[in-house]
């Protein structure tokens, strides 16, 4: 992931997608300001791993080449996945992997605690700049996963007037959805100081607050890659808050979550192991769910049924009915 990092502050892939795809070594490195000899091992690394394509012409020019994957690293752009590796890679986010054990044992003390002295959203509230970070790395996987919702299952919000973002982020998902949806109004709830930083739009309200306490009433709850971060008594509070924020008659809770397969073959599996992973890095008591543990739980918060409904991601939608 560091390799990946160094790419995106070199700003490689942007180099090589302003060129118009390609580049030899020499034009790389002389756009990019770096001797050839070291860029080459970091290409050469990176094409292995498939992210550029490395080929020669007849004169022996290595010549470098953009990807799908590489796009995924441009500074910009609606699949640009660059800021959640910036915040992967930075060093508050890296230190809990060198305490992992404090987690694995049950300590008492979470990796993120033992390595920063507060857990993960008392360290954002405390320090803006790494609040930023987050925000625009959860934007980076909104822009992502919005659309496959609003392209796969049209319906979710027929009959639908108001939805609550819980835990909204900076409230990209929240202007995607009444954009995709353009019959809903949106609010978007989460912690005063990232709602209070809330991307203006014009049918969506920022509110602050605390899930704990209570949630702004709406139509229909939609909660997305919340409920992994917290243990499972937890989950159960935020759910029977979301309960009682929604309409009595047509309302639903829509999360947007991994479900773990313990024998999984499709592509995302690896992606959702590894997320577990980050969950247990980075939160007190989060994790990845299975189905059984996504019923167990959302039966213990009062839900009479769920549906959950695969998308093209490594989360699905899951969709809890009072
Ligand atoms: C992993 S982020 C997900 C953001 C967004 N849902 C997305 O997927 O793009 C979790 C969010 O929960 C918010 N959060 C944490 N504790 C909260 C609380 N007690 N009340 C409301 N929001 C909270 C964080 O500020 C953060 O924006």
């Amino acid at each position: 992931m560091a390799i990946v990092k160094c790419a995106i502050d070199l700003g490689i892939a942007d180099a090589l997608h302003k060129n118009g795809g390609s580049m030899s070594l020499t034009e790389l490195a002389s756009s990019l300001k770096c001797p050839p000899s070291s860029l080459y091992r970091v290409m050469r690394f990176l094409a292995h791993r498939k992210i550029f394509k490395l080929s020669q012409t007849s004169q022996s020019t290595l010549i470098f080449a953009e990807t799908p994957l590489s796009r995924r690293l441009l500074s910009q752009g609606k699949n640009s996945m660059a800021a959640f590796i910036q915040l992967e890679c930075s060093p508050v986010m890296l230190a809990p992997w060198l305490c992992l054990n404090n987690r694995v044992q049950e300590k008492g003390v979470s990796a993120f605690d033992a390595a920063n002295g507060e857990d993960v959203w008392s360290y954002a509230s405390n320090n803006i700049a790494h609040s930023k970070l987050i925000n625009d790395a959860m934007a980076c996987d909104a822009r992502v996963v919005v659309p496959r919702i609003i392209k796969e299952w049209p319906n979710l919000f027929d009959g639908v007037s108001t939805v609550v973002d819980v835990g909204g982020g900076d409230g990209t998902a929240s202007s995607m959805l009444v954009e995709g949806f353009p019959w809903i109004q949106g609010i978007n709830f989460d912690l005063p100081h990232v709602a209070s930083e809330g991307l203006p739009c014009e049918r969506v309200q920022h509110v602050g607050g605390n899930m704990f306490e209570s949630i702004p009433k709406a139509d229909v709850a939609f909660i997305m890659w919340v409920l992994h971060d917290w243990g499972d008594d937890e989950c159960i509070q935020i759910l029977k808050n979301c309960k009682e924020a929604i309409a009595k008659d047509k309302g639903k809770v829509i999360i947007v979550e991994s479900v773990i397969e313990e024998d999984a073959k499709d592509k995302f599996e690896d992606a959702r192991l590894m997320l577990d992973m980050v969950m247990l890095a980075h939160t007190t008591n989060g994790k990845e769910r299975t189905f059984k543990e996504w019923s167990c739980l959302l039966n213990k918060a009062g839900f009479g049924h769920f549906d959950v409904n695969p998308i093209e991601a490594v989360q699905s939608v899951i969709v809890a009915y009072p």
